[in-house]
């Protein structure tokens, strides 16, 4: 489950205070798919950089899986992430020395996954990037580059899975692979906050979350009922 109650962040830059949450409460139960959307600007990756750990909140508390993430340690949020909450970066992130398939292998390092390269491959493969395990992200396009961060995120079936804009770079086939993969994922348990501009129809929420200029203007249950 995932739980924010009165979360807010400023960012502070010299005298200037930028407010990129205000006051944001929801909550996302154990196995639902929650879609996050809002124009560019609105804080929706600062609200994912948020729930998984990788910046505090100035207010407010954040709950994830169980964890008090807002009250946590630097290294008690990198031992959650590890163990189960993968986050999909926006901006992918991926190790720039790395091959392909050693940065889908990358969670294998910190946590036991069995069969780690069956299951790499495997992945890589229903992302149909096959082609290019064997290639640094310097010679991979954007969308390739997406996959495998997607890959790597799922390598070792985390139970919460924050994916920033998933499909931003890919064309309609490519992501609906990737949403499919997020659809059979929640269908396993997992907890999923998803980023996406036009996911709506082809993920089936079980909830919309819609940010505007740093608060939650709109909630709405699947059935499109107000929360
Ligand atoms: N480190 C930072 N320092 C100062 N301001 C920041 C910082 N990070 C983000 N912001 C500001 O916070 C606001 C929210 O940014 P955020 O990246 O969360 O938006 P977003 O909804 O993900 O946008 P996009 O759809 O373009 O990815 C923006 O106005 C941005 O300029
Ligand atoms: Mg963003």
């Amino acid at each position: 489950m995932i739980q924010f109650k009165n979360v807010s962040k400023e960012y502070k830059r010299g005298r200037e205070t930028v407010c990129a949450l205000t006051e944001v409460s929801f909550q996302v139960p154990k196995g639902n798919m929650a879609l996050l959307c809002g124009a560019s600007g609105s804080g929706k990756t600062t609200l994912i950089n948020l729930c998984a750990g990788l910046a505090s909140p100035s207010n407010g508390e954040i709950h994830v899986g169980g964890n008090p993430v807002h009250a946590m340690r630097q290294a008690e949020r990198a031992a959650m992430r590890a163990q189960g909450v993968a986050v999909v970066f926006q901006l992918f992130h991926l190790s720039p020395y790395l091959t392909a398939l050693e940065n889908v292998l990358l969670p294998s390092l910190v946590v036991s996954v069995p069969d780690a390269k069956e299951r790499a491959l495997q992945l890589i493969e229903q992302l149909g990037v096959t082609h290019r395990i064997g290639h640094r992200p310097g010679e991979m396009s954007a969308g390739e580059r997406q996959r495998c961060a997607l890959a790597r995120a799922l390598l070792a079936q985390p139970k919460v899975i924050l994916a920033d804009e998933p499909t931003g770079n890919l064309d309609d086939e490519s992501a609906t692979l990737v949403l499919e993969m997020l659809n059979s994922c929640r269908a396993a348990g997992a907890t999923i906050l998803l980023v996406s501009h036009h996911a709506a129809e082809s993920v089936k929420p079980d909830m919309v979350f819609r940010l505007q200029k740093g608060r939650l203007a709109g909630m709405q249950a699947k059935n499109g009922a107000p929360l």
